[in-house]
Order: C-alpha cells, then structure tokens, then sequence
C-alpha cells in the first residue's frame, strides 16, 4: 500500500510511467469539465488508439489515481489551481514528491467560467472572434482575450434582457473597434435567435473597418456592415432602434448620445471612456480638495460626466439608469449607461439640475452643448 495524499480540488492530472511494458494501458488523463452545470472529473483512459471515458466525484477521484499509482503506473503530474504535485515511484517501490507553484494560467480560465454561466459559454464557437484572436478553434477562450469575451458577454446579457419583445432591430455600434462586440451580438441574434437583425459598425479606422468587413464577409453575415468615419459627421437616413457604444473615446460618446437622442432611438448602452473633457476644466483654486489628487481628480470627471450625460438622457424622455457592467478587475472602465425611450421628456427640474452642475464647476460638456446651445 503506498502512503500517498492526494491534494484536493485536482483540476487536471496525468497519469503515465508504465509499470508493465506489455500492458495495454498506456496512460491516463483526468480533467474537471462541466456537464449540465455539475462539475465532475472526467477519466480518459488511452488503451492502443482508444481512450475509454468515465466521470467520477472528488471522493472518488483519489481512490482512482491512487489505485493507478498502485497497478499501473509509476508517475502522476496533478494540478490544482495553485500548485503541480509530482509523484513518483522508483524501482525500489520508493514514493518520491515534489510541489511547484503552477504557472499555468489556462487553469485560472476554467476555474473562473465555471463560476459564471454566458449566453455564449466558453466552448461554442464564435467563428468571427476566432478570426480577431481572443477564442482558438475549439472555443476555449485565449488568456488575453478573456476579459473582452467577459465584457462583451455581460454586454449582450444586458442586451438582450432588454429586448425579450422585439423581432426586429437595426442596430449602430459607434467606434466599433476592431468589432469583438458587434459580432458577438450579430452572432447570438441573428445566427443563434434567428432575429431580423441589421448591424452596422463605425469606426475611424480603416484597418479594422476593412477587417471586420472581411469576416463579416467570410461568415455571409449579410445583415451586418462596417464603415470609415467620424461619429461626430454620422448621419442615417433609415429608422435606428438601438445604439450601442463600447469604450468609445471621450467626446465620441457624447456624439453617439447625441445622435441616439435625435433618431429617437429606443434602447442605448453606452460604457463610456477616457472622460477627459471635463478633467482638462476643472477649476484648480475652486476645487482644490478635487483636484489635489490626479486619481480623484480623474474619476470625479469621469463621474461628473456620465451623470450630466444621464441625466440629459432623462430630460429627452429616456428611463436611464447606470450600472456596474463588469467587475473593475475585468476594466476599471465599468460602468454602463442603460436608457430606454419611455416618453416625450421635458422634465425642467431634471435640465435645471444638469444647468446647475455645468453652472457650478464652469464647464463645457459636448452632450449638453451639442443638445442645448448649439441649435
Ligand atoms: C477603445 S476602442 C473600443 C473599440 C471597441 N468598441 C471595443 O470595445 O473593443 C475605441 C474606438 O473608438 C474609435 N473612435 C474614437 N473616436 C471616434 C470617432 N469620433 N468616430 C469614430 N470612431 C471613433 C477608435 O478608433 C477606437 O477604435
């Protein structure tokens, strides 16, 4: 009998070494996968060029691999998501082990999925985010690209709570960027929901306009447009129903706001960034407290903005309401507008407040000139 501990919580474990030459065993594999919702640990056995699959619990999973270790092989690499443990026998029947720390941060992705159910789960393939490099062939998501496909899951989450009515929609993504975000939403309601669902992205940037044009092209998506150009110059002739923006720079936002509030679009989600407008304003010998601090300064900015900007949104007749979208590990740039057309607006008392704040901090706020000084 080996005296052996099996660490707990094994995300994957390779069982090799054969102890018989002749024996048709030749290795063993463990990973932790999910099968409807439940974790188990998946057995695959390689015999020849079969490999025979079982899934066992986490009691089970130790008697298993020890009963291995006894029988049939002489090595075992198991990881958990902190450490590698090495064990192996020598030709004496002598047990040797060893721990490292595991660098292997594939691990982190599973054990962070786990946790989180997507619309679009980590292995369904989204042919076009293959093509932009954040997902592999089979679905896993990529290390770098993992806090995008967070963002822009929970973005389509969001999405699509609001629209549970609508068949139809045509949709504008401002300052679309290379597009990881226009896509996921073309694939989940056109490819998936099977919606009648037209999406166009802007953005200044040939390359990536040309790029995304080039996908959108290889996948037939037929209902979906990419096009050069200057939010702040954008104009449309057919009806828009919703506009979303993602990190679109500073003052882009405002445009995009802008223009959302006379199409008289229905739905808007817009994450703002890099409110700089603002920031570069502030009265230093006014505010000093506020602007003593580079880091208060800049979120204060930031907040001062997006609450002028939602609060615009509400005179012109939208329900708007700001949320958390991400958790600020995932981007400290994580809060996202969410406004719904609800009626005709005109609220005074709603515009005096936003009067009052550019009043007070004497600024000048590209939505609020664009919408109320500049007609
Ligand atoms: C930080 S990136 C975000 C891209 C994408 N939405 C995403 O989340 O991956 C901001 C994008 O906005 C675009 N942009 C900034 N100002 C713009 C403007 N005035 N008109 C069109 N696009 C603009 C930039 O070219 C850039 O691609």
């Amino acid at each position: 009998m080996l005296d052996i501990t099996i660490p707990e919580n094994i995300i994957k474990a390779i069982i090799s070494g054969k102890k018989n030459k002749n024996q048709d065993l030749e290795k063993v594999k463990i990973d932790r996968i999910l099968i409807k919702d439940e974790e188990v640990l998946q057995v695959s056995s390689y015999k020849g060029k079969q490999v025979f699959h079982k899934n066992l619990n986490d009691q089970e999973i130790n008697q298993e691999i020890i009963n291995l270790l006894e029988n049939d092989f002489n090595n075992a690499s198991i990881y958990t998501k902190e450490f590698q443990y090495n064990y192996r026998i020598t030709a004496k029947g002598k047990l040797l082990t060893n721990r490292q720390k595991n660098d292997d941060d594939s691990f982190v992705v599973l054990a962070h999925n786990k946790q989180k159910k997507y619309l679009i789960e980590e292995g369904m393939v989204v042919p076009a985010l293959v093509d932009l490099g954040i997902m592999a062939k089979d679905g896993k998501v990529l290390k770098h690209g993992y806090d995008k496909f967070k963002q822009i899951n929970r973005f389509l989450e969001i999405v699509d709570d609001a629209i549970k009515d609508e068949k139809e929609l045509n949709i504008v993504d401002f300052g679309c960027g290379k597009s990881y975000l226009t896509f996921i939403l073309y694939y989940y309601f056109v490819e998936i929901k099977k919606m009648n669902v037209n999406i166009t992205g802007l953005d200044l940037k040939e390359d990536v306009i040309d790029n995304c044009n080039l996908i959108a092209k290889k996948y037939n998506y037929t209902n979906l447009k990419f096009y050069k150009g200057d939010i702040a110059k954008y104009s449309e002739e057919n009806k828009v129903d919703m506009i979303v923006t993602l990190h679109a720079c500073d003052t882009a936002t405002d445009y995009a706001l802008y223009h959302a509030i006379n199409m008289d679009v229905k739905y808007i989600f817009s994450v703002p960034c890099c409110q700089h407008e603002i920031n570069l304003q502030l009265d230093s010998s006014k505010f000093h407290l506020m602007n003593k601090y580079g880091i208060i300064k800049e979120r204060f900015s930031a907040l001062l903005t997006d609450s002028i900007r939602a609060n615009i949104l509400q005179y012109f007749g939208y329900k708007t309401q700001i949320l958390e979208f991400v958790d600020f590990d995932a981007s400290p740039k994580n809060l996202l507008i969410r406004a719904t057309k609800v009626n005709k607006g005109g609220n005074l008392k709603v515009k005096e407040e936003v009067d009052n704040l550019i009043k007070e901090y004497q600024i000048h706020q590209t939505l609020y000139s664009l919408m109320f000084e500049e007609k």
